[in-house]
């Protein structure tokens, strides 16, 4: 599907196996989650403009490129968005961060938003969301509505894993934000979650399960 980007490094697909292993802990999930953000954030920002600049070596002058354009605004989708953020700082350290809170309503799997802070230049900004799991596709979609209706166009989303249902449903709502995911899995199961997935993103992050 256009706009859609599944990365197949090996390093990625390695760590995405281990973070599916059920044995793995919440120390290790937390420690995989923060890698394969860090490798995807490599990818994520490779049509990031530069210009020429001038700069002195110890040698000679240097006609090279830096970073040109709009700064980055990284939002993750709380709670599981959180283990995220830091893999992609290390890469992207002037970055940004404002948090959305949304959780799955378990009967009605509709996204319910309790938290919403974003920083003050946000439409300045060009906006990567970040959730690991893309399951209905129902909280991305609401969480780019959102931002969307704050006058910001500058969207990409990235998540670790996705379900064809979520990719489907963010791409109908916004077909303008590329989705960029570590694999893409087979289907969503009876309750909504990613299957084969690696269960609950959140409980596994943080451990309240
Ligand atoms: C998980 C996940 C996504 C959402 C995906 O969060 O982190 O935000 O479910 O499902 P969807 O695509 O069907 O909307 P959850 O609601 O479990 O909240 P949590 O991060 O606080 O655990
Ligand atoms: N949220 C999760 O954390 N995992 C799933 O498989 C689906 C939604």
């Amino acid at each position: 599907m256009e706009n859609v980007f599944v990365f197949d490094h090996p390093l990625i697909q390695h760590k995405i196996s281990l973070m599916r292993d059920k044995r793995t802990t919440t120390k290790e999930f937390r420690e995989l989650v923060n890698e394969v953000a860090m490798l995807m954030a490599y990818e994520v920002t490779r049509d990031m403009p530069l210009k020429e600049v001038e700069i002195e070596t110890p040698v000679a002058i240097a006609r090279t490129r830096v970073l040109a354009g709009k700064k980055l605004a990284l939002v993750p989708i709380l709670r599981a968005g959180l283990g995220m953020v830091d893999g992609m700082l290390s890469l992207i350290p002037m970055a940004k961060v404002g948090h959305i809170g949304l959780y799955r309503d378990p009967k009605t799997l509709e996204p319910v938003e309790y938290y919403c802070k974003l920083p003050d230049d946000i439409e300045e900004r060009e906006i990567v969301v970040l959730d690991p799991m893309l399951a209905t596709g129902g909280s991305a979609s609401a969480a780019i509505s959102f931002l969307k209706k704050k006058g910001i166009n500058s969207i990409k989303f990235m998540c670790l894993i996705a379900a064809p249902e979520g990719i489907e449903r963010l791409h109908n709502d916004h077909p303008d934000v590329p989705i960029f995911c570590a694999a893409q899995d087979d289907r969503l199961n009876d309750h909504a979650y990613i299957v084969p997935g690696l269960g609950d993103a959140g409980d596994r992050l943080f451990g309240t399960k």
